[in-house]
């Protein structure tokens, strides 16, 4: 007599498995080495993305996080480990589908980089003459939805000497977001910025992450900013040459969660401080508590 068996009800995934299986990160980075020539600079590297959430690369000076995004956007080969988009190899492919992979990114250099020679609303519309087919009117109501966005609404015509440093780059950050890309790769973006303008950069970031759901890679040492903008983040260590952390920046932050390097990177060298950038501790108790008098 045949057994009743519910065994193929068994096997049939759940939803939660279902969506765990469908699951594949934006970023996907697999056991990179980093270096110049023969030197390697860091090894080991292995972190994930999810889309649309903000990743940002931590560590001291010098220790390669703006190396690591050359090796992101494909401005450095890689020899070895991989590196995979929505999960298919970037680091793979061949010369011809990388352009085609790097046309939803975004890019913001350390330095800003803007073309000396040409306006901001040049500048800004170069990448949509290079990639679309829209008319030059369209192309100009683009630029200037863009540098509008950015804080930069009536500076079209002005050439990148003829404004501040925070504003060239803020009209970097309008060239790298011109295409609406779907990942978005910032070196330093505020630095050099006064902390109102850094703060509004952080607030375009969670902006763009939110509204359009772009995933955003941020290397940047300000602590307000990695408190207020990171979903996850990773840290680059020189002396070990590896990764040390990986992870959300506020439970990197609790004691015991992560290398002491990494806590006394977050709380700048000093372990009795509250993060910048984070509320206190039953901060609510503290302001409620009465004022005594005398
Ligand atoms: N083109 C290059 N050729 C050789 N070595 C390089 C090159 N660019 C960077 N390096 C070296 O690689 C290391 C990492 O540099 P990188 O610019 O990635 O650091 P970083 O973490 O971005 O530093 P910072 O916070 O100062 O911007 C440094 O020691 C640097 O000297
Ligand atoms: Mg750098």
């Amino acid at each position: 007599m045949a057994v009743p068996s519910d065994s193929i009800v068994e096997k049939q995934p759940t939803p939660a498995e279902r969506r765990a299986a469908d699951f594949v990160p934006a970023i996907e980075v697999q056991n990179l080495e980093m270096g110049y020539g023969s030197y390697v600079l860091m090894s080991n590297i292995t972190f994930t993305v999810t889309a649309g959430e903000v990743l940002v690369i931590m560590g001291g000076s010098g220790c390669g996080k703006s190396t690591l995004l050359k090796y992101l956007i494909g401005l450095k080969e890689v020899e070895k480990g991989e590196i995979l988009y929505h999960g298919r190899s970037f680091s793979k492919a061949s010369p011809e589908e990388q352009v085609e992979m790097q046309r939803i990114f975004g890019v913001l250099y350390q330095g800003g980089a803007l073309w000396s020679a040409l306006t901001l609303a040049e500048n800004v519309a170069l990448p949509l003459e290079q990639y679309t087919r829209l008319s030059a009117r369209e192309i100009a109501e683009v630029v200037s939805i863009k540098l509008a966005l950015v804080g930069l609404k009536g500076f079209e015509e002005f050439y990148p000497a003829e404004i501040s440093g925070g504003m060239r780059k803020r009209a970097g950050l309008a060239r790298a977001m011109a295409l609406d890309p779907g990942l978005l790769f910032f070196d330093e973006p505020s630095a050099g910025l006064d902390p109102i303008t850094s703060r509004r950069l952080d607030d375009l970031i969670l902006r763009l992450r939110d509204s359009l759901g772009t995933t955003i890679v941020v290397v940047t040492h300000e602590l307000p900013s990695i408190f207020s903008i990171a979903d996850t983040s990773i840290f680059l260590d020189a002396e070990t040459k590896q990764m040390i952390a990986h992870g959300d920046p506020r439970e990197l932050v609790k004691e015991g969660r992560s290398d002491p390097k990494v806590r006394e990177f977050l709380l700048r060298g000093d372990p009795a401080k509250t993060p910048i950038g984070l509320p206190r501790e039953n901060e609510s108790e503290v302001h409620s508590r009465p004022k005594v008098q005398g």
